[in-house]
């Protein structure tokens, strides 16, 4: 199975970015991380990194017909984007939201998520380990 793991803005910081929030490790470690879950499993993974709401949205367009599974880390635009939660909900694939941070510990305008309404599941402040449960998940359902 091919799944798409989408991560939004200022992920491509982590590392750098908040570092007692978001962790000491980098994007790429991120994604090594992932890449080494779907090599377990037998999964092949796309990763997709956007500080831009409109290129995410091309992205999870692009996925119709070519990707099995979305996973999506959709950062700041999680709390803001209609347009986001719409395109998923176009592509009707199945979609798990992943936060590394726990988002309903946070400040209230982050409570809402509108990505999370077009999603089977979401994985929330487990870090790393949400992307691991969000791969599996799908693999168990869908692979
Ligand atoms: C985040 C939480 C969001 O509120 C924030 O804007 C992010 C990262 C997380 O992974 O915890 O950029 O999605």
């Amino acid at each position: 199975m091919k799944i798409l793991v989408i991560n939004g803005p200022n992920l491509n910081m982590l590392g750098i970015r908040e570092p007692a929030l978001y962790g000491q490790n980098s994007y790429q470690a991120l994604v090594d991380f992932i890449q080494g879950v779907c090599s377990e499993n037998g999964v092949e993974a796309e990763f997709f990194q956007s500080n831009h709401e409109g290129d995410i949205v091309d992205k999870i367009q692009w996925a119709y017909g070519k990707m099995d599974g979305i996973v999506i880390n959709p950062a700041a635009y999680t709390h803001t984007s209609v347009a986001i939660l719409d395109a998923l909900k176009t592509v009707t694939l199945p979609a798990v939201e992943v936060h590394l941070t726990d988002i309903s510990a946070r400040e209230s305008f982050r409570h809402l998520s509108y990505a999370g309404m077009a999603c089977e599941r979401s994985f929330i402040g487990l870090g790393f380990e949400g992307y691991k449960q969000a791969v599996l998940y799908l693999k168990e359902k869908y692979g």
